[in-house]
């Protein structure tokens, strides 16, 4: 939109609302907007604690522009820890694979980083899969529970087992920020009573999607990351802990042992 007086004090208006980076905010609803009344109704639905990539459209992550429809998860930047981590271990012609993908933050950026991988993803809520379809046209987007829509052809092949499951304690979810609580789905964040529920159910069906020398990578918060590193290694997987201070992200990776009949 070119006349951005048309609207008064966006910023103020965002500034009041609790926008820490208000300018920042006013200048990308100002470029989404298309006339002036739409960009007074995007300010107003910010400042009413609508998440600010809901109202764009799109978040940036790990230095890609991905698509977020309204009531999907938004991708954290602390994950970027997660995608670079996968990332490494992944190589062209690996099969990755990302459960509880949300709109495919991770596979995307793995994809992007390493080019030629047969990427499949899966997550049980059908609006962050049609989100994920658009951002990895060309990955395998299956909705459903875990891993149960993934295609048998897969058994025992995947190299790289990648998730970001939610991992919030069922208590701590009604302390988390309004713009999390109200408007991403109860099923992206609440993890059961100690958070570690939708993983355990993971790490469970990790072998049997595994390659022997495949690993399993996923995202906890620094004081689960010795809980979801104990329920791998009772799965015979071997487990570490990674730590990035600055995103303030934690993530634990899992190797499993090389398969007795290979060499
Ligand atoms: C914390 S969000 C993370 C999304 C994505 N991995 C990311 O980092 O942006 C958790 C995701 O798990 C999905 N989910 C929760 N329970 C699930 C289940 N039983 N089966 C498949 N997906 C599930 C939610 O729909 C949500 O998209």
């Amino acid at each position: 939109m070119s006349t951005p007086s048309a609207v008064p004090d966006v910023v103020g208006r965002l500034r009041a609302a609790g926008c820490v980076f208000a300018e920042d905010e006013a200048r990308l609803l100002h470029d989404a907007a298309r006339t002036p009344a739409e960009l007074d109704a995007l300010v107003d639905r910010r400042a009413a604690g609508e998440p600010l990539e809901h109202l764009l459209g799109w978040v940036e992550f790990a230095g890609l522009r991905l698509a977020v429809e309204a009531g999907v998860f938004v991708p954290r930047r602390r994950t970027e820890l997660l995608a670079r981590e996968a990332a490494a271990l992944a190589a062209p012609g690996s099969a990755v694979v990302e459960l509880c993908c949300g709109v495919c933050a991770v596979g995307a950026a793995v994809a992007a980083a390493v080019p030629g991988i047969d990427l499949h993803a899966a997550d049980i809520d059908p609006v962050a899969v049609r989100c994920a379809r658009r951002n990895v046209p060309r990955a395998h987007v299956y909705e459903g529970d875990l891993d149960a829509p993934l295609p048998v052809s897969l058994r025992g092949r995947v190299d790289v087992l990648v998730a970001n499951a939610p991992y919030v304690p069922t208590e701590a979810v009604g302390m988390m920020p309004p713009e999390a609580r109200l408007h991403e789905p109860l099923v992206a964040l609440d993890g059961g009573a100690d958070g570690l529920d939708v993983q355990r159910r993971v790490i469970a069906a990790a072998p049997l999607w595994l390659a022997g020398g495949g690993h399993l990578l996923i995202e906890t918060s620094g004081a689960q990351s010795p809980h979801t590193a104990a329920v791998m290694e009772a799965a015979g997987l071997h487990a570490q802990v990674v730590r990035d201070e600055e995103r303030d992200a934690t993530a634990v990776i899992a190797t499993r042992p090389p398969r007795t009949s290979e060499p």
